[in-house]
């Protein structure tokens, strides 16, 4: 793994979780951070405390919901007229939804998860390529799950296989179609879909066993290796769709 030095890198949903250490890890190594979240305040205390640890750290909280064209658009221009440029995009911003029984759940309850975990990612990807593809080194890196994996999910050696759910899995499984999608479109973008892992995080009602240090890891290392795999990993290395 390498620094990333010289690298901007902007990640969405970043003011807590996962986003938020990878926001953290990624300024200790040396990297520009647009910190995104939803709301300016939360943002801001997300900054500082980055701050606090890191005082030198060249961390901007950015306002940015995934869900707003106005809001993303907003972030565009305000990335776009510092000057920073932008190397890596890491589409992290994702919600849960309410887990439901199938035969329960209705058409309805897909839209909210999908507005945020699908369609944030591609409307924050189109709108940011532009600059994105300035870079001499592009990456988009998606935040995905193994629970949108076909082949995970169909493992029964597996955790994730034991989750029995309609809605979230589905979303990332869109995900990750999107994902192979782009980088076939883009093959001058390294493009990336990560794993986590199941981890502590408000999400899950912080059941999950990693830490965000360990839930973060594959995030960072799709962010920063020397050369980037593509494809989906997770901490362990690559992983089936
Ligand atoms: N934790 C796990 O076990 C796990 C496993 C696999 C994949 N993931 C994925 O990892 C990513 C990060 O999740 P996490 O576990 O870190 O959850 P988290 O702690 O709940 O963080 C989610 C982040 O997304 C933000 N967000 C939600 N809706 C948004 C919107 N409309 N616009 C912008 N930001 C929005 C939240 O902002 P607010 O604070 O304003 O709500 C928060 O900053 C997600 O994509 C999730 O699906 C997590």
């Amino acid at each position: 793994m390498t620094t990333t030095t010289n690298s901007t890198v902007l990640i969405t949903g970043a003011n807590k979780g996962l986003g938020y250490e990878t926001a953290r890890r990624l300024a200790r190594l040396g990297a520009t951070v647009w910190l995104g979240a939803r709301d300016p305040r939360r943002g801001a205390e997300a900054v500082a405390k980055i701050h606090a640890d890191l005082p030198d750290a060249d961390v901007r909280t950015l306002t940015l919901d995934v869900t707003a064209d106005e809001s993303v658009r907003a972030a565009y221009t305000r990335v776009a007229d510092s000057g920073t440029g932008l190397d890596v995009l890491v589409n992290n911003a994702g919600i849960a939804g309410s887990v439901t029984p199938p035969a329960e759940t209705v058409p309805a309850a897909f839209l909210p998860v999908f507005g945020v975990n699908l369609l944030g990612p591609v409307r924050v990807t189109q709108t940011f390529l532009p600059l994105l593809q300035e870079s001499a080194a592009p990456r988009l890196v998606m935040v995905s799950s193994g629970l949108g994996s076909f082949a995970m999910t169909a493992d029964p050696e597996r955790v994730e296989s034991t989750v029995v759910d309609l809605v979230y899995p589905s979303s990332k499984a869109a995900l990750n179609m999107v994902t192979t999608m782009y980088a076939k479109a883009l093959p001058d973008i390294r493009v990336t879909a990560v794993d986590p892992g199941y981890t502590a995080t408000g999400l899950n009602g912080f059941s999950g066993p990693q830490t965000v240090a360990e839930g973060s890891d594959a995030i960072v290392e799709a962010c920063t290796a020397a050369e980037p795999a593509g494809g989906f990993i997770s901490r362990h290395g690559p992983i089936p769709w």
